[in-house]
């Protein structure tokens, strides 16, 4: 269904990310028909540059990142029609005239922030003062939010100032996620799974989200941030959020945000020998982390994983265990609930015990796959045997419609919808970094430094001592 004509102004639009993700994104959705030629692209950064070098970045950046297949690239140049330019300094006066009056007042009018938080405040200030933030006005704000919760509050305070909570968008890009938002569909549109989703029938579940990359060029923000920040307080928080939550009465922004909230909110504070971190090394072929950015004793992690407690009724007991790091063995994310063995055995101890688990596979090849245990076909007696009942989506509803949007696809039009169920909610990302802060501050005034990993390993040994002193063990980093 296409969205009602809007005027969608990019601020550092001649970024990485507008390039990458943010007009690469608009243009599928442009010949996808959901976003059409009535609306318009505006981008908006301190270059010197007039519309016609601005449709030629932009042709470019679709060029080299638009990645989605059935894009008819003959179509490019009616989405370069919808684009329009402007220079602006975001802490002056220069463009803030000629943007007021270009964007159509009566109109949906999106402001993406594409740019350092350091300029949230300046460009809601000017946003009012030139009369840009009436009712129709969102602004979209990318993670990081904050590098801890102090900052945080003060970006949720001074876009308070002038903006009213529904119409700030903070994303987290794990949300648009076509898988993710499965992990709702398949809790709470089934019967089957949701009375087993308690301590009561789960032994344990497992988070994760692996990376085969290094940080590559991103060394100078990473190494500031490090995995907790840059992965586990937003990415990794709100899938534990989508698997903890209690059923939200509707499928809306408060309802669904007030639930994601109990969750983090119930989590036990992490105690120091429930987690480790990691750092890459190099191998030969590939530089190891310290390598790659500017301080070579760097003490940043690249890998976490934590044993986290959700107390409340329904969780009590069973652990979560999360983990995420760079250079991993493969690029492979998934969710395993990991079920109960059944109360009592009726075969013989040879038999072999089994367990069901349930995997959401997030990427990259999304799917569900239910592992349930039968007979092992043959003469030779009562065997048992585990067996994935699998469903690969691509597999099962065919390429077309297994051709799933990109995140920034689903979030963009949803801003325009006005819909915010996928966006983070201010007091949300607080408790997250209320969260992640003690781990982080216990790291900094320690001596004990991250433990090396092999590039291309599943991380430091310690990280499957947290599962084996447990008598479990983390399921094989497999795409
Ligand atoms: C980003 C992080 O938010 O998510 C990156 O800053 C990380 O460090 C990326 O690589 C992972 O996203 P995806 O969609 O590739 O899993």
């Amino acid at each position: 269904i296409p969205v009602e004509p809007a005027d969608l102004v990019i601020i550092g639009g001649t970024g990485d990310l507008a390039r990458r993700k943010i007009l690469p994104a608009l243009f599928r959705r442009f010949c996808a028909g959901q976003f059409g030629t009535e609306s318009r692209v505006i981008g908006v950064s301190r270059t010197e540059m007039d519309g016609k070098e601005y449709r030629k970045l932009t042709a470019e950046a679709i060029a080299e990142f638009s990645e989605h297949e059935g894009c008819d690239m003959g179509r490019l140049d009616d989405f370069l029609e919808m684009l329009h330019y402007v220079t602006l300094d975001a802490k002056g006066t220069t463009g803030w005239k000629a943007l007021a009056k270009l964007v159509k007042s009566e109109r949906i009018k999106v402001f993406y922030f594409s740019v350092g938080p350091g300029l949230f405040g300046d460009l809601a200030e000017r946003l009012h003062k030139y009369g840009m933030a009436d009712e129709q006005c969102r602004i979209v704000v990318e993670k990081p939010f904050g590098r801890d919760l102090k900052s945080a509050k003060e970006l949720n305070r001074v876009l308070a100032q002038h903006f009213d909570e529904t119409q700030i968008y903070r994303i987290d890009h794990y949300l648009g996620k076509e898988t993710v938002q499965n992990l709702m569909a398949v809790r709470f549109g089934n019967m089957l799974f949701e009375p087993l989703w308690n301590s009561q029938y789960v032994d344990h579940i497992q988070i994760t989200v692996a990376e085969e990359v290094g940080v590559g060029t991103r060394g100078g923000y990473y190494d500031r941030s490090g995995a907790m920040r840059d992965m586990v307080q937003n990415h990794m928080m709100q899938l534990l959020c989508l698997i903890a939550m209690e059923p939200p009465a509707k499928f809306d922004p408060h309802a669904v945000r007030d639930e994601k909230l109990k969750v983090i909110r119930a989590l036990d504070p992490v105690k120091p020998d429930n987690i480790v971190r990691g750092q890459y090394e190099g191998n030969g072929k590939r530089p190891g982390y310290r390598n790659q950015v500017e301080n070579r004793d760097s003490t940043t992690e690249t890998f976490v994983a934590i044993k986290a407690h959700v107390s409340n009724w329904r969780w009590a007991g069973t652990p979560f265990y999360l983990r995420t790091g760079k250079r991993l063995k493969e690029r492979a994310s998934e969710i395993a609930v990991v079920f109960k063995d059944a109360p009592h055995s009726i075969f013989d101890e040879d038999a072999g015990r089994h367990r069901n688990i349930l995997t959401i596979k997030l990427q990259p090849n999304e799917g569900i796959e239910l592992g349930v245990t039968i007979k092992e076909p043959g003469p030779g007696g009562m065997r048992l045997v585990d067996v994935p009942l699998d469903m690969t989506f691509a597999e099962v509803l065919g390429p077309d419609d297994a051709d799933f949007p990109d995140a920034y696809e689903r979030l963009i039009m949803d801003v325009i919808r006005g819909n915010q169920t996928l966006f983070m909610r201010g007091d949300e990302v607080e408790a997250a970094w209320a969260w992640t802060d003690p781990v982080i501050e216990v790291w900094r005034d320690s001596r004990e430094l991250p433990i090396a990993y092999a590039t291309g390993s599943s991380g430091p040994d310690d990280a499957l001592m947290l599962m084996h002193r447990d008598g479990r063990r983390w399921r094989e980093i497999k795409a």
